[in-house]
């Protein structure tokens, strides 16, 4: 008898969901079946018929979204002219990653399920609901899920005879060797191949933006420091409109990088190529140049400086001969541990790099062909484009809050991300930063006559400045600006450049300056203020409202000021204020963008 199949396709936003799919993949191997883990959009769809057993792990993002890698396959799966029956051999099961704290919890996954049911493919057991509110994995929705998908698909597809599971204390093969240059006779130091930028660039041929400049535009006594970053464009053919975004991956600090390869005895500019141990299923990142050396890798793949996910400690429990530190980590992987890990990792956001100097003896083990398995790929982050290339032709620029938070750890947190944009200084030699643009959610309208109603406290003005400044170019001069922030002198930036739209009759301006006096005013006080002219300008010249910004409670509270004030000026009722909303959302003049 062979081994039984099973395919894991995956969407995944931020890699949660890839994370759990590989980790499913991995039982599966302990079951000795033969499994493959994909991004939806990376598998061919039409072969699903002629699969027999599938998980599907899918994430729900934004206002009920699926992940970008699964947007096709999304399209697909709704087209109309599927017939009813075409899965009808298919068993399978949906696993979903939601948070709950949104409105449209886990709804991709829930949406899946009925749509696999419809197209006639047997659903093994009830959609999981795993919710980020509590901590996904420790919620005890994933772990109990997973022991019934494994009881029933077991009971239709067992093990076959004569081969036991493969004990959870043993390691499994790496999805990867490494091949260390020295090790072979050729002097490849002159084959490091540097690639030329390439014109379009996209997630896996960024293009290197020149870092052109990089201003605090805070008050330095402000505590939060805000950057205008600059990029120089020039050479690709990038395009963006109003509302889209750049994507870029960080890099882990210098520090970080010595400090892990301390820890793993391993040299930095020792160069190496990879080979997927399974040529099946595996194929070697394609941003990863070969060869290549350990410090690239380090420093620009693998996230050592987030926080561990569950597989983390459980491939590094396999590594263990030190009794204690086997002990601990055999104890966070336990379900009865699952507190503990998370008083001890998710709580004070403890970094991987960070665990691994609390289990020295475990860590000096590891064997470097599981690096890729041990750490996830760095993911990219998206900044709201603050400037037009109408205004700004070959320059893209973005508003940076440079994240400091803390923990109950001794040691302040700095967010990786925003921590190395701003420590690029220009001013120390040319830098460049590895992007690319990305459609956003937010589309403006063409009709030069709309008006447009924007709200955007902090650094949610961004995409705003670039809709202004677009805008503008183009002689749309119907725009309303809310703005908030904490003190008029300390973080009101972009303030000269609204004041000349405000001279030149191109922009109407409110702000809301929350500290400046005792009690604290708020952008929705403003939008409750201007109730008369936001009724004239929604209701009878069909406006477009928008909202961007990174207070949780922000975009309901301006929603309520708004619909508060179609209530006082339209004389609707709450039920009538809140359909009118919800028709404006459908017709695309009500729109939001909210990131934490
Ligand atoms: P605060 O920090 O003084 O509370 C930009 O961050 C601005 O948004 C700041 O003035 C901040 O005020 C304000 N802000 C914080 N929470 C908000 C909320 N729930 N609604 C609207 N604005 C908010």
């Amino acid at each position: 008898m062979s081994a039984p199949k099973l395919l894991i396709l995956y969407g995944s936003q931020t890699g949660t969901a890839q994370d759990t799919a590989e980790r499913i993949g991995r039982q599966a191997q302990r079951r000795r079946m033969q499994v493959k883990a994909e991004a939806l959009d990376s598998y061919n769809v039409a072969n699903l018929i002629s699969e027999s057993l599938v998980v599907f792990v899918c994430s729900t993002t934004g206002q009920g979204d699926p992940p970008d890698n699964m947007k096709n396959f999304w399209r697909f799966v709704f087209r109309k002219s599927l017939p009813a029956g075409s899965l009808c051999r298919l068993d399978c099961a949906v696993l979903g990653l939601g948070d709950s704290s949104y409105p449209k919890f886990n709804f991709v996954a829930k949406k899946l399920q009925k749509r696999l049911m419809q197209l006639g493919a047997s659903v093994l057991l009830p959609v999981g609901l795993a919710d980020d509110q509590h901590d996904l994995g420790a919620d005890g929705v994933i772990d109990p899920w997973l022991m019934s998908f494994w009881e029933r698909a077991q009971a239709l597809y067992p093990t076959p005879v004569g081969q036991s599971l493969i004990r959870e204390d043993e390691p499994l093969p790496p999805r990867y060797v490494f091949r260390f240059l020295d090790d072979v006779t050729e002097n490849r130091a002159d084959r490091l191949r540097v690639p030329e930028p390439p014109i379009s660039p996209s997630q896996t041929h960024t293009f290197p933006g020149r870092v052109v400049s990089s201003k605090r535009v805070t008050h330095a006594s402000h505590f939060q420091d805000v950057r205008h970053i600059e990029f120089d464009i020039t050479g690709s053919d990038i395009e963006f409109t109003a509302g889209d975004v750049v994507m870029m991956r960080p890099c882990n600090t210098p520090e970080d990088v010595e400090q892990f390869c301390q820890l793993l005895r391993l040299d930095p500019d020792r160069q190496f190529t990879l080979s997927p141990t399974n040529c099946d299923t595996g194929s070697v990142p394609a941003r990863l140049a070969q060869p290549c050396t350990v410090r690239h890798l380090v420093e620009s793949f693998l996230d050592i400086a987030a926080v561990p996910r569950r597989s983390f400690f459980e491939l590094l429990a396999t590594f263990a001969t030190n009794e204690l530190e086997r002990e601990k980590l055999s104890e966070f992987n336990s379900a009865q541990g699952q507190d503990e890990l998370h008083a001890y990792c998710n709580r004070p956001r403890r970094t991987a790099l960070e665990v691994l100097t609390d289990f020295p003896h475990t860590t000096a083990e590891l064997s470097v062909d599981y690096l890729l398995d041990l750490f996830p790929e760095i993911q990219p982050r998206s900044f709201s484009i603050a400037s037009s290339l109408l205004t700004h032709p070959n320059r893209i620029q973005i508003l940076l809050a440079v994240v400091h938070y803390k923990t109950k750890m001794h040691l302040p947190r700095k967010g990786l991300c925003s921590s190395w944009l701003a420590s690029l200084d220009p001013k120390q030699g040319e830098v460049y930063v590895p992007l690319w643009v990305k459609k956003g959610s937010m589309k403006f309208p063409k009709d030069p006559y709309s008006p447009v109603i924007m709200v955007g406290p902090g650094t949610g003005v961004a995409p705003f400045r670039s809709a202004l400044q677009e805008r503008i170019a183009q002689g749309k001069t119907a725009n309303v600006l809310f703005f908030g922030c904490r003190s008029q002198s300390k973080d009101f930036y972009c303030c000269s450049e609204w004041e000349e739209m405000e001279k030149a009759g191109q922009l109407t301006l409110f702000t809301a300056f929350s500290r400046d006096q005792e009690d604290k005013i708020y952008v929705q006080q403003r939008v409750q203020e201007q109730a008369e002219l936001l009724w004239d300008l929604i209701a009878n010249k069909k406006g477009y409202f928008y909202i961007a910004g990174n207070a949780k409670q922000m975009p309901t509270a301006v929603c309520d000021a708004l619909k508060e004030g179609f209530q006082s000026q339209g004389g609707v009722s709450s039920d009538e204020a809140d359909e009118m909303l919800v028709a404006m959302e459908r017709a695309g003049r009500f729109q939001s963008e909210t990131w934490s």
